[in-house]
C-alpha cells in the first residue's frame, strides 16, 4: 500500500496533539530559520487562487521560499482555465503531476472536498467562500498562545460578520477543543453566527453569550477577534452599506479593557479597527500576519513528512 497523502480542509483534519506540533515547529522556526532554509529544496508549491487573496497566497509563496522550495500558480480564475470551463477536479488532477503540494481558495464551499478526492499530493484549503479558512486558524491559535500564553480558560470576543466569517467558524471549531474557553458573540442580528456553528458550541456545554453590544463586552474579554463585514458574500448592495459600519473598535472604546487584552483580526481591515489603534500594545493583527507565515511553514513541512529533521 502506498503512504497516506495528508490534506488539511477543516481545521479539524489536524489533531489537538498536531496542532500543538506546528506550533513547536513554528517555534522552532522563529528561533532559528536558517536551520529550515534547505528542507524543501527540489520541492514545488502549487498556489491556485479562484478568489483575490494578500496574506495567504504571499505567506505561502513566502512560507515556501523560505524553505527552499519553488511555487507555480495563479492568483485569480481569470488567469487560469477555469475562465475556460475547467473543474476544479480537472485541475486538481493536472496540478498534481506539477508540484509536490497543492494550496487552493475557492468562493464555492466544498470545493476543497472535490480537490482531496482528485489530488495526489497533500492538499491545503486556503478557504472556501463562507466555509472554512483553516491556516488563518492556525496562525490566530499561534497568534493567541504567543501572547496569552495558553489556548485554554479564556474568554473570547468574536465581533462583526459572524455569518459569512469563515475565519470565525474556524477558530470556534479549533478553540471548543481546548477546555475551558468562553465565547462573547457580538454582532447585529443579520450577521449572527450560523445554526450549524451555534450548535456546536450549545452541544459542547461551553459558556456563550449573543450581544449586540462591543462597548458592553469589551471588559470582559481576553481576546478581542475583529472581522471585517463580508462584501462578497451578500446578496444585495443595501444590506452590505446598511451593515457594513457596525463595529469601529478606537481607542475610546478600549479605555475598559484589560491591559493584556489582545486584538486579532484575519484582515484586510476595511473600517472596522481605527488606524489609531494600530500603535496600542494590545493590537497583535499584524503581528499575526508573521504568526500566519510561520505556521504555514510548519504546516508545508508537515504535509511533505519533512518535519522530523
Ligand atoms: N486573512 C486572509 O485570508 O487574508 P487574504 O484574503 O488577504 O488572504
Amino acid at each position: 500500500m502506498g503512504k497516506e497523502i495528508r490534506s488539511v480542509v477543516n481545521i479539524l483534519d489536524l489533531s489537538v496533539d498536531e496542532i500543538n506540533h506546528l506550533m513547536e515547529l513554528a517555534d522552532a522556526i522563529e528561533a532559528d530559520p536558517g536551520k529550515f532554509q534547505e528542507c524543501c529544496a527540489h520541492r514545488k508549491l502549487a498556489v491556485l487562487f479562484y478568489e483575490p487573496s494578500t496574506r495567504t497566497r504571499l505567506s505561502f509563496e513566502a512560507a515556501m521560499l523560505e524553505l527552499g522550495g519553488q511555487v507555480l500558480g495563479f492568483a485569480g480564475a481569470d488567469s487560469s482555465s477555469a475562465a475556460k470551463g475547467e473543474s476544479v477536479a480537472d485541475t486538481i488532477r493536472v496540478v498534481s503531476n506539477y508540484a509536490d503540494i497543492i494550496v487552493m481558495r475557492h468562493p464555492k464551499e466544498g470545493a476543497p472536498v472535490v480537490a482531496v478526492q482528485n489530488a495526489s499530493v497533500p492538499f491545503i484549503n486556503a478557504g472556501d467562500g463562507g466555509h472554512f479558512h483553516p491556516t488563518q486558524t492556525l496562525a490566530d491559535l499561534l497568534t493567541i498562545r504567543r501572547t496569552r500564553g495558553r489556548l485554554e480558560g479564556l474568554t473570547l470576543g468574536l465581533c462583526g460578520d459572524l455569518k459569512f466569517g469563515r475565519t470565525v467558524h474556524s477558530l470556534i471549531d479549533a478553540m471548543l477543543r481546548y477546555p475551558g474557553n468562553r465565547y462573547v458573540l457580538i454582532s447585529p442580528e443579520e450577521l449572527r453566527l450560523p445554526f450549524y456553528e451555534l450548535e456546536k458550541l450549545e452541544k459542547s456545554g461551553v459558556l456563550y453569550q449573543e450581544v449586540n453590544s462591543l462597548e458592553e463586552a469589551i471588559p470582559d474579554l481576553d481576546i478581542l477577534y475583529m472581522t471585517r463585514v463580508q462584501k462578497e458574500r451578500f446578496f444585495n448592495e443595501e444590506d452590505y452599506l446598511r451593515l457594513k459600519d457596525s463595529y469601529i473598535l478606537t481607542p475610546e472604546k478600549l479605555l475598559k479593557s484589560r491591559e493584556d487584552l489582545a486584538i486579532l483580526h484575519p484582515l484586510p481591515r476595511v473600517n472596522e479597527i481605527s488606524v489609531q489603534v494600530d500603535k496600542d500594545p494590545r493590537a497583535k493583527y499584524f503581528y499575526q500576519t508573521l504568526c500566519g507565515k510561520q505556521m504555514r511553514m510548519a504546516l508545508i513541512l508537515f504535509l511533505l513528512g519533512l518535519d522530523k529533521g
